[in-house]
């Protein structure tokens, strides 16, 4: 398929099928971050839900940059990947200390702040400031196998992303990039290609996951001052003893403390702040 023929079919279906998405409305670096760290993880149902409560209790870098850990975890419940809340707001600080409140418009730069890798660095800077560097998320991947690695295995994302730069739009960066998402994720969505790649990793389940217990803890912490350590440990055990998980309570604790999601003190443990 040539470069035109591609940015014709998939810009044509565009027109007609183009999804209504609230963080396609601005162009404010901040609030576009926000979705976009978001979305990493989360679909964008979920996302939607959460996006305008986040932004009315955070509305602004300055805001994020020094909102209490308790306040952002409580609001970021029910997204999950919790890191990548603590993440948002120390790259917040970031940007407000070091960069004077202003974003970073080169995608190199952006992705030396935490939580930020070449994706949501370039997805940024071309949403934000439309700059013209190609990005490819899962929906976008699928795009490009199905219609320049029919049959190939074990595609990598350095061969893909080579052709996505010769076909960026570069009349609307921006607009062409939200085409690829909603052809991918919608036009696309029962093609099994992403099989095809080197890279593509399925969410694996979420229940009796290691990362279910982390959330439980976090969940428990978030009601509470504190709990004390006796107990949280009890409670741990006997939840990984129910689901007969491989684990052992302190491997969970400590994965906390270390991601600085929980802080403990003599005998407690409790959301860090
Ligand atoms: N629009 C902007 N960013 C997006 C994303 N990551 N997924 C889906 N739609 C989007």
């Amino acid at each position: 398929m040539s470069v035109q023929k591609l940015q014709k079919t998939v810009l044509g279906w565009y027109k007609n099928n183009k999804r209504d998405l609230p963080w396609r409305k601005t162009k404010d670096p901040y609030e576009i971050l926000v979705s976009e760290v978001m979305l990493q993880q989360t679909q964008v149902s979920r996302v939607l839900e959460k996006y305008p409560e986040f932004l009315k209790a955070f509305p602004t870098l300055k805001a994020l940059a020094r909102a209490p850990d308790r306040e952002l975890l409580s609001v970021w419940k029910g997204l999950g990947y919790w890191k990548r809340a603590l993440n948002l707001k120390e790259t917040a600080r970031i940007i407000q200390q070091e960069h004077k409140g202003r974003f970073p418009k080169d995608p190199r730069e952006l992705e030396k702040l935490p939580g930020v890798g070449p994706y949501t660095a370039r997805a940024v800077a071309c949403f934000a400031f439309l700059n013209p560097e190609a990005f490819i998320d899962t929906n976008i991947r699928r795009v490009y196998l199905h219609f320049f690695f029919k049959d190939k295995a074990e595609v990598s994302d350095k061969d893909i992303l080579t052709i996505a730069q010769k076909v960026v739009w570069r009349e609307d960066p921006r607009e062409w990039h939200y085409a690829l998402f909603d052809y991918g994720a919608v036009e696309l969505k029962d093609k099994k290609v992403n099989r095809q790649s080197r890279h593509y990793a399925k969410q694996s389940r979420f229940e009796g996951s290691f990362r279910s217990f982390r959330t439980s803890i976090v969940k428990m912490l978030l009601e509470k001052e504190g709990v004390e350590k006796k107990v949280l440990r009890s409670f741990l055990d006997q939840q990984l003893h129910k689901q007969k998980a491989p684990w052992e309570a302190d491997d969970i604790i400590e994965s906390l403390v270390q991601d600085g999601l929980i802080a403990e003190s003599l005998h407690s443990y409790l959301i860090q702040d």
